[in-house]
């Protein structure tokens, strides 16, 4: 079958779903307290895409080409018997990859059921090792060795790892350092990722990011990095090697080098709207389709008419002043 393709040529390849809108965190960069609080109101239980609606979806994007699935939130372990749904995902034939983003406050407990039910990987995100700094990025009072110990327990079930470190200015650049030395250490992949204008609350402006290339100087002053091609199209990171040992470091770059020309990912937030990008300022309601006894056939030309349409390179063209005065998407809502 020939790849489907939208209007600037890119193949749809990956999907990340949105599980729930809920997350035990309350990173100041994603879900402020101020905004997230105890008055907001998540989404409730019937507006959540079911497992089976899931799977069903997740069949015909496969179909399309999608060999790459991603589960998102929020955080994605609050949702209730998650391993039955990844159960039912690895049960697909045709999909190569079925991963997980996590904050992984409740991965200890809950990797072995994941491994087992058919996950291959988790991404884990971590900004900071020591519990002043962890405590007060994500606003909450688990503490930074319950994730640690969600990574060992990770790599002990098998399951592949790598940490995403979100690094913003005057937050946590200044564990840049620490926190590749212990994953160099550990040899887990670490990916630092510009802080980005995503949602309408983070307070995010172009002085508070920390570009690939500031990143890099101050690793190179401690480490001797050499480049990793990228094996396959779609992928976010640059990846770099430690020089002499297997051990990665990646760079997520979408403010300073956006990747939009390879951007081959659908969205679909835990309501069942499908977005063409992670800035996307409206959705397509797949939920209804699914929930108005359209056959499979229907669905499928509703999304692939939704990918052919689709010319989103939000990141490539932004500006100080889209970056401030799009309306844009909640992080959480929306997946990452
Ligand atoms: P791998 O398959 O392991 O490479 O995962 P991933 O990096 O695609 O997913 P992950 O959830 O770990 O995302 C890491 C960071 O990349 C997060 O901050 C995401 O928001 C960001 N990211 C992922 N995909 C995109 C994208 O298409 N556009 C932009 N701008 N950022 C993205
Ligand atoms: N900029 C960059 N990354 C972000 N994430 C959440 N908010 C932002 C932001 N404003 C990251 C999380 C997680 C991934 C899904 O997205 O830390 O690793
Ligand atoms: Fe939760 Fe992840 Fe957002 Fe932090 S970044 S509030 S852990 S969804
Ligand atoms: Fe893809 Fe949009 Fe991200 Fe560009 S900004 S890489 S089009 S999701």
């Amino acid at each position: 079958m020939s790849p489907l393709l939208d209007k600037l040529g890119r193949p749809l390849q990956d999907l990340r779903i949105s599980v729930t809108d809920r997350c035990n965190f309350r990173c100041r960069y994603c879900m402020p307290k101020e905004v997230f609080g105890k008055d907001f109101t998540f989404m409730p239980r019937n507006k959540l895409l079911s497992f089976e609606e899931i799977e069903r979806i997740t069949k015909i994007f496969v179909k399309l080409g999608v060999k790459k699935i991603r589960l998102t939130g929020g955080e994605p372990l609050l949702r209730k018997d998650l391993p039955m749904l990844i159960e039912k995902l690895a049960n697909i034939s045709g999909l190569d990859d079925i991963a997980l983003t996590t904050n992984a406050s409740l991965l200890e407990r809950m990797a072995a059921k994941l491994k087992q039910a058919g996950l291959k990987r988790v991404n884990v995100s971590l900004d900071a090792l020591d519990i002043k700094t962890f405590q007060s990025i994500s606003d909450t009072a688990h503490k930074n060795e319950t994730v640690l110990r969600g990574i060992d327990k990770a790599m002990q079930v098998g399951l592949g790892v790598k940490v995403n470190m979100v690094v913003k200015k005057g937050m946590n650049d200044d564990r840049i350092v620490p926190m590749a030395s212990y994953f160099k250490k550990r040899g887990i992949t670490l990916r630092f990722i510009e802080f980005m204008d995503v949602g309408q609350s983070n307070g995010w402006d172009y002085s508070k990011v920390i570009s690939k290339k500031e990143l890099l100087a101050t690793l190179s002053k401690h480490f001797e990095l050499e480049s990793v091609d990228a094996n396959d199209i779609g992928q976010v990171a640059k990846r770099y090697r430690y020089r002499g040992t297997k051990t990665e470091v990646g760079f997520i770059t979408s403010v300073s080098e956006p990747f939009c020309s390879t951007c081959t990912r659908m969205r679909i937030a835990a309501d069942g709207k499908l977005y063409k990008c992670l800035f996307a300022t409206e959705g397509f309601d797949l939920r209804s389709l699914l929930r108005s006894g359209l056959n499979d056939e229907t669905i499928q030309s509703a999304i692939v008419s939704t990918w052919r349409e689709r010319v989103d390179r939000y990141s490539d063209e932004r500006t100080e002043e889209s970056a401030k005065n799009r309306k844009k998407i909640a992080m959480s809502y929306i997946g990452g």
